[in-house]
């Protein structure tokens, strides 16, 4: 028991965003898989540093945790340019964005998380920013007010979204690079899992890498989460070294079952079964059910079930579907 006890505390005080920075990949040749992606940023990088011009403005955009961040900060670093980094729903009004935007150098990147939630005033200022580098806004207010042009130097904005689908299409429109980043395939992340073991200093087999990598949802991040928690679990249980049997006994106790579904993802499930006969069920009431967010459901959980074939979405709600019953050792009725 004393054991336990340990290998909770570990976890607890671990400073997820503090491993995120030391994990990060800085240049394109540390940065694993989505090959499609890089190898059509890479291009546009080499162009605009042979022409000696900005780049042109990227939008990322694709679930949670696939190194959309990372990818940016790897663009700025490629371009040697400075990168300055916030996100939609910080900057609440145009002076905010002035702010960011009388920072930017010639060429440097401003990069901006959740672009999705940017208000509508603030969009509007951007519009000219990054179509022909100015803005115009009006200074003071009733009587004093008037109107004042700011020129800006060409710089890079890089946007990133978990929902292309929400942004406005003039803001789109105005990304001349639109990239989507996918999941990841089991061998990358093995890869990634090896990487992320070498920077921690954790001595890992190759079959104890793959049974991370396979039940890591195609996401880094969860990679690189479950790395950090099998590690606790193989210094207090094994001698340290990560074999696939230590993986997989770590990966049994943090309740993420073979697919890579933890408990949520089975809740979200059997709670569709359970309440609503496998569905069809609206997202809002699966959510009120189970007592999360209906976003963090749409945006955490929904999408790796699609993408597994787990759930299936119809005109009239989401369903679960035969393989998914199999998973769980429910009989299917249907
Ligand atoms: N291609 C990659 N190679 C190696 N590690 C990666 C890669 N992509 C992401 N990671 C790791 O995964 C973690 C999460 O990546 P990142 O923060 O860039 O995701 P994100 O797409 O910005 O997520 P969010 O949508 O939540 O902001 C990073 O800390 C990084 O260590
Ligand atoms: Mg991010």
């Amino acid at each position: 028991m004393e054991n336990n006890r340990m290998l909770s505390t570990d976890v607890e005080s671990w400073n997820e965003e503090e491993m995120e920075e030391t994990l990060r990949p800085q240049t394109i040749q540390q940065y694993i898989g989505q090959e499609k992606v890089v190898n059509e940023l890479n291009i546009y990088v080499q162009a605009a540093k042979h022409r000696n011009e900005a780049l042109d403005h990227v939008l990322l955009y694709g679930p949670p945790g696939l190194g959309k961040t990372t990818l940016a900060g790897v663009i700025a670093n490629e371009m040697g340019v400075q990168m300055h980094t916030t996100s939609g729903p910080a900057i609440e009004k145009p002076g905010d964005l002035m702010v960011l935007l009388n920072e930017l150098s010639p060429g440097d990147v401003l990069f901006i998380d959740e672009i999705h939630r940017l208000p509508r005033i603030v969009e509007e200022v951007l519009y000219s920013a990054m179509e022909d580098y100015f803005v115009d806004i009006i200074i003071g207010q009733d009587a004093t007010a008037r109107p004042v042009h700011f020129s800006l130097p060409p710089f890079t904005l890089i946007g990133a979204t978990t929902k292309a689908g929400s942004l406005s299409s003039p803001l789109r429109t105005r990304f001349g690079i639109v990239l989507r980043m996918d999941y990841y395939s089991d061998s990358d992340l093995t890869d990634i899992v090896v990487r992320s073991s070498n920077v921690l200093q954790t001595d890992i087999e190759e079959d104890g890498a793959k049974e991370i990598a396979r039940r890591s949802r195609g996401t880094p991040r969860i990679a690189n989460r479950l790395l950090k928690r099998v590690r606790d679990f193989s210094q207090v249980y094994a001698d340290g070294v990560i074999t696939q049997d230590v993986a997989k006994e770590g990966l049994t106790l943090l309740r993420v079952d073979k697919e890579g579904l933890d408990a949520t993802d089975r809740r979200i499930l059997t709670t569709m079964i359970d309440f609503y006969q496998g569905g069809p069920v609206g997202i809002g009431s699966i959510a009120a059910t189970i007592g999360e967010d209906r976003e963090t459901i749409e945006d955490m959980y929904e999408p790796y079930l699609l993408q597994i074939g787990f759930l299936q979405r119809t005109q009239r709600g989401r369903m679960v579907t035969r393989i998914a019953y199999e998973h769980l050792g429910y009989p299917f009725e249907k």
